[in-house]
């Protein structure tokens, strides 16, 4: 606005010469000089502001509010009166001075309010869900469970993870204390699920609540950006913490609860007979048709894990073994109650 204040002062200075004009005239004709002109009439309003610009395009291309119309300018300045004459008759009034010029626009408008937080992070998680495909999922899901056989240049840590000494109940060492399922559970719920009570107890919370949670936010957690302990950025790519995010906040959590009966370790609403089908057509070319084929640490097979730890067989039928062949349920479509009729059925396999 202020390098437009120089048109309604250049007018002032016209009004004035024109002052001026007329008290030369009554000079001239040498009668008394005439009182002063008039004050010049006050400036036409300055015209409305131009309209705000449309407000910045919301995360997601959601077009932002509208800004705004600009404010209205400031009524142009009004006209110098003409300066007093000398004393003598009176002459003919001085012209009136001009009216103000026309104020300048309003200024801009403010930009349309930007969408809150909240309406980003809901826009960006449904969008994630809508894209996260079944194998960024399942490679979530791995690296939750083992992230040094799935990140590519990435190797095994063989001092404890920092956090490791804020509990004393589990006395794991080394790698496994690095493992995301370590501290936070098959079941995702930490202390409050499975691993509430047992050798692998920690006390640590799980990650299940944080689903709600953006992957941007959830990718700056494991930067350390709540707790410079839990920074995983230095051992692991930023696309497998993206990964990760996306596997918590994209849909691959599950609350185990509903699936699973904690006190029996039974599934809920298991069909065994429609789990022996899957477990036939895609299980046993590995593991056998009685799941002995392959001994993890030289004795368990299917029906030790199906049995004693339900939950990370769940976890492991839906997205994989880390590092192996093994298939992830739900790349081939599987749902959660295909992958339960398989915990069912694996149930009954011998467990040994
Ligand atoms: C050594 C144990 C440990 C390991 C390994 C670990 N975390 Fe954590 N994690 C924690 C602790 C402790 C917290 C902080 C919990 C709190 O706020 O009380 C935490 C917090 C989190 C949170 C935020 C929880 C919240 O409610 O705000 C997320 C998400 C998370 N971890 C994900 C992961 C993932 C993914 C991995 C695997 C890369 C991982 N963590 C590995 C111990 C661990
Ligand atoms: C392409 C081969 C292959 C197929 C198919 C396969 N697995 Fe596996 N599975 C493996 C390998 C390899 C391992 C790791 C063995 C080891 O750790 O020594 C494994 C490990 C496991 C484990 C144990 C994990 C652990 O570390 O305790 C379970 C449980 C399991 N598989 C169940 C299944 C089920 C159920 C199916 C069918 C849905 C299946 N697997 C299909 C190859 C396969």
């Amino acid at each position: 606005m202020s390098s437009n204040s120089a048109a309604p002062l250049m007018l002032a200075v016209v009004a004035i010469l024109v002052g001026a004009v007329a008290i030369g005239l009554n000079y001239i004709t040498s009668g008394p000089e005439g009182p002063a002109g008039p004050v010049g009439a006050q400036g036409a309003a300055g015209a409305q502001g131009e309209r705000g610009p449309q407000g910045a395009s919301g995360a997601q291309g959601a077009a932002g509010a509208q800004g705004p119309a600009g404010a209205q300018g400031p009524p142009g300045q009004a006209g110098a009166a003409g300066p007093q004459g000398p004393a003598g008759t009176q002459g003919p009034a001085g012209p009136q001075g001009q009216a103000g010029q026309q104020g300048a626009a309003g200024a801009k408008g403010d930009p349309g309010a930007a969408p809150s937080l909240e309406a980003i992070q809901r826009m960006v998680r449904e969008e994630v869900e809508k894209t996260a495909s079944a194998a960024a999922l399942a490679e979530g899901g791995r690296l939750y469970d083992t992230w040094w056989k799935v990140d590519a240049g990435a190797t095994a840590p063989t001092v404890n993870n920092p956090l490791w000494s804020l509990q004393t109940k589990n006395t794991r060492t080394g790698g496994d204390t690095w493992r995301c399922k370590e501290c936070h559970g098959w079941d995702y719920t930490g202390k409050d699920g499975a691993y509430g009570s047992g050798s692998h107890a920690t006390g640590f919370k799980g990650v299940y609540d944080t689903r709600i949670k953006s992957t941007r936010e959830l990718v700056n957690i494991l930067k350390g950006s709540a707790n410079p302990a839990h920074n995983f950025s230095t051992v692991m790519s930023s696309a497998a913490l993206t990964k990760l995010a996306t596997f918590i906040a994209g849909g691959g959590l599950i609350d185990e609860s509903t699936y699973i009966d904690y006190t029996t370790k039974k599934p809920i609403g298991s069909n065994a007979t429609h789990g022996k089908e899957l477990f036939n057509s895609v299980c046993s070319t590995c593991h056998g048709p009685d799941g002995r084929t392959l001994k993890f640490d030289g004795k368990d097979v299917v029906g030790t894990i199906a049995n004693d730890n339900p939950w990370e067989f769940l976890h492991k039928v839906r997205f994989g073994q880390p590092g192996t062949p093994m298939p992830a349920g739900i790349e081939r479509g599987w749902t959660v109650k295909d992958a339960l009729d398989v915990l069912g059925y694996s149930q009954t396999l011998p467990k040994e």
